[in-house]
């Protein structure tokens, strides 16, 4: 396809994202726009907030009209697609994602991860939504045997509901997609083959550079980098480093931290690849890691040294349903994505500090 006509047939399209108001669901809506895609946003707002479109409004100029919709409804979820014939891809963020938590509350994330996932899919087949990118996770790999972990590594027992979710999550995209290959079941006009995505992301931390957005959890942070942020700023007194008894260099666990505006620019490449028929199978599996593994004690020295705060931290017990050492390799996304991460472990740092500073800021002027 000449490039021209590849451009234009970009702009031809219009990409829903689920739990677009979200963490990473909003980055990707940035990054997307900025590539030359139309964009709308489902998103009920029960853990995210749509103020975050306006500063992607302010960061790309476009505005972004959000579905305040329970996708676990699917007549509401049915009115996205009767309302927008034109969707050619759709990006599925939606979904709980708290480690710990899905520990205490198994049932709460297979509901709403699960139901909300099998609805977006009920609509994808029977509109003949070409492309789907699914967000999934690296806690599918559960707690590997050899890192760094590459695409074909064993999924062993998720160590949460949280990684059964999105286990499960992963099969019913595959069946779906397969069952999508066999015209036999669907009315001739939405016989569209349904071609897949799964990005496993590593950890995601950080900030857009213009610090317009960022992480936003509720209430008590529960992931390790707005933990750090918010105790450094004050907003909590202390934290806590989970365990330091580990099998690791330091005993405490390890991660791969990557960037958001990395892993958002992924969601761009793995569309366009879609889009390009680059795709080698109708549903493929992307690492989306960096390839290093940094441990918790690791990552708060690096906070200290980006933002020159001392934490506030003690040493723990260890929480249940964490995994203890994984890192990405990342070979196959750069390779055929052609994705490569730009941000460093510092910029991650920085980045999200800066974040945490203008939340303060701005708590000063509401
Ligand atoms: C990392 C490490 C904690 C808080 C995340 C996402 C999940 C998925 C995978 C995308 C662990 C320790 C944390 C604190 C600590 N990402 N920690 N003190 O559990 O790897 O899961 O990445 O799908 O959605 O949640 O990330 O940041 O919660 O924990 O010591 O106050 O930091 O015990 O070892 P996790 P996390």
């Amino acid at each position: 396809m000449a490039m021209r006509e590849f451009l234009v047939s970009l702009h031809m399209n219009k990409i829903l994202v689920t739990g677009g108001c979200g963490y990473i669901g909003a980055h990707t809506i940035a990054d997307l726009i900025e590539n030359g895609f139309e964009v709308i946003s489902a998103d009920n707002n029960s853990r995210s907030n749509e103020n975050i479109l306006e500063a992607v409004e302010k960061i790309t100029g476009k505005s972004v009209k959000n579905y305040k919709v329970d996708l676990c409804i699917y007549d509401d979820t049915v009115a996205i697609f009767q309302e927008n014939p034109d969707i050619t891809g759709i990006i599925h963020f939606a979904a709980y994602k708290s480690v710990g938590e899905s520990v205490k509350n198994p049932l709460l994330y297979f509901e709403n991860n699960l139901n909300s996932l099998i609805n977006i899919l009920k609509c994808a087949d029977e509109f003949g939504i070409p492309n789907f990118v699914f967000s999934s996770s690296c806690t599918v790999y559960g707690n590997p045997d050899i890192i760094p972990v590459t695409e074909e590594s064993p999924m062993k027992a998720a160590e949460s509901a949280y990684g059964a979710t999105k286990q499960m999550g992963e099969q019913i995209v595959r069946e779906t997609v397969n069952s999508s290959q066999n015209p036999a079941h669907k009315a001739p006009a939405v016989v569209k083959n349904i071609q897949a995505i799964l990005l496993r992301y590593f950890n995601p931390v950080g900030a857009h550079p213009s610090a317009l957005m960022g992480e936003l959890p509720l209430g008590k942070p529960e992931n390790l980098v707005p933990a750090i942020t918010q105790t450094a700023i004050g907003k909590i007194p202390m934290m806590h480093v989970w365990g330091t008894d580990y099998d690791t260099r330091d005993g405490s666990c390890l991660r791969d931290y990557i960037h958001v505006c990395d892993i958002a620019h992924a969601h761009t490449l793995a569309l366009n690849y879609l889009l390009q028929h680059k795709n080698e199978s109708n549903c493929e599996i992307f690492n989306l890691g960096t390839g290093n593994g940094y441990t918790v004690l690791e990552i708060i020295k690096e906070f200290e040294n980006a933002s020159g705060v001392k934490l506030n931290y003690q040493l723990g017990p260890r929480r249940s349903g964490d995994v203890i050492a994984i890192y990405a390799n990342n070979d196959k996304a750069k390779k055929l994505l052609g994705w490569q991460p730009k941000y460093s472990l510092q910029q991650m740092m920085a980045t999200a500090w800066k974040w945490e500073l203008k939340l303060k800021e701005d708590e000063k002027i509401f």
